[in-house]
């Protein structure tokens, strides 16, 4: 829909514990704006955000650290003589 109408932003009206919000957010990469009326599931979908920010941090220093250990292994190895 967001395509078709080329929005990329959206309110989550109900959004509970922002699984849908999640979704358009970190997997559509649109902005969301979400709204619930039950603290207790705002609180949980925060809770739940900054699980999913922290994971994806964990991933990104991983990745980080193949990347450098990768070009470290490249600028040790010697280059290959053929004759
Ligand atoms: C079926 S749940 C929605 C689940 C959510 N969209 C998801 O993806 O996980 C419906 C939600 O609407 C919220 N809600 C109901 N009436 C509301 C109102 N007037 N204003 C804000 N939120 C409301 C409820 O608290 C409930 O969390």
């Amino acid at each position: 829909l967001c395509e078709q109408t080329d929005c990329n932003r959206v309110v989550d009206v109900g959004s509970g514990q922002g699984h849908l919000t999640r979704f358009l957010s970190f997997g559509l990469g649109l902005s969301v704006t979400a709204i619930d009326a039950d603290p207790t599931l705002v609180a949980m979908a925060s809770k739940f955000d900054g699980q999913l920010v922290w994971a994806l941090e964990k991933e990104k220093q991983k990745k980080a650290v193949v990347k450098k250990s990768i070009l470290g292994v490249i600028k040790k190895s010697k280059p290959i003589n053929k004759n």
